[in-house]
């Protein structure tokens, strides 16, 4: 199974192994990963499941399209304009078989 590697910002690592077809923000939610809230259900249309992939990743992952591109540039903690990504975007499988993100300070306005 793809494995997903949860980053926190205090240090901890989650490592979850997902369900191919699974993005990675709902493979955050069902296993209880903290970090990720995904109000929206998947739709890029909230911002709340911003991350930051590590670099070694970015490659593999398919192009961003003008929604989520649009939804980062309203997310609560800086874009990074190489590592942003939103988790509801990028599902693991066949050409995704692991991968690494940090997550941020925050999803939500304070
Ligand atoms: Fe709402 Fe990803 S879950 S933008």
């Amino acid at each position: 199974m793809p494995k997903i590697f949860y980053h926190h910002p205090g240090g901890a690592t989650d490592v979850i192994d997902a369900v191919p077809g699974t993005s990675v923000m709902r493979a955050a939610i069902t296993n209880g990963v903290d970090g990720i809230i995904g109000e929206c259900g998947g739709q890029a249309m909230c911002a709340t499941c911003h991350i930051y992939v590590r670099e070694d990743y970015i490659g593999a992952l398919p192009a961003m399209n003008e929604d989520e591109d649009e939804m980062l540039d309203v997310t609560s903690s800086p874009r990074d304009d190489e590592r942003s990504r939103l988790a509801c975007q990028i599902k693991v499988g066949p050409s995704l078989q692991e991968i690494a993100i940090d997550l941020p300070l925050t999803q939500v306005e304070p």
